[in-house]
């Protein structure tokens, strides 16, 4: 008999029955009862089933579990833990930023597409906390939204930067900051400029 897959799910590692090439999307809402992820396409273009793996956005409907297997899956409902994870905080919060800036934007409609549009963005402003709004936008660019919030996504994920700022405001600016700011401003320069 085939030996089990295990995949870390949210911090907890879990023993998978289904066959390998079933894809990750079922697994986690069929046998783990998760409700984030949910199936649009089914054919890798809207994004509302993504997830990170091992801290990179992978869209799940595509993804055989097998190809996870003893690697660490994140959805939506786990932002919160990899974000103090991230960031070494003691406790986690009850939401991430870019949650949380959702909410305070009153950013979705139907909510269908939130799912993916949060865990994207969740990955973006792990890699890079002061997104210019050219950024923001080729960061975006897989993720459908049918009824048209992008604008409002895209403040939302602007607060959600000032917020994890602000929430790291004692920490001085460092080089790496610095360099960031400069190609942040070239970016937006060189696209105002187009
Ligand atoms: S359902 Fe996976 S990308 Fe659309
Ligand atoms: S909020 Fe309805 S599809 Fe995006």
């Amino acid at each position: 008999m085939a030996s089990k897959l295990k995949l870390r799910v949210n911090g907890v590692t879990r023993e998978v029955d289904s066959a390998p090439d079933t894809p990750l999307l079922y697994v986690l809402t069929d046998e783990m009862h998760l409700q984030g992820p949910r199936f649009g396409c089914g054919l890798s273009q809207c994004g509302s089933c993504s997830v990170l793996l091992d801290g990179a956005e992978i869209r799940s409907c595509v993804t055989p579990v097998s190809a996870v297997n003893g690697k660490s899956v994140t959805t939506l409902e786990g932002l919160p833990q990899w974000y103090a994870e991230q960031k070494t905080l003691a406790k986690a919060p009850e939401l991430h930023p870019i949650q949380q800036a959702v909410i305070d934007e009153q950013a979705v409609q139907c909510g269908y597409c939130y799912n993916g549009l949060i865990v994207k963005a969740a990955e973006l402003l792990s890699k890079n906390t002061r997104p210019s709004d050219r950024q923001i936008r080729e960061a975006m660019n897989g993720h459908l939204c049918r009824c048209g919030t992008y604008p409002r996504m895209m403040r939302a994920i602007r607060r959600a930067s000032e917020m994890m700022r602000d929430a790291h405001s004692g920490a001085e600016t460092t080089a790496a900051d610095e360099t960031e700011l400069a190609a942040n401003a070239t970016g937006d320069s060189a696209e105002v400029a187009r």
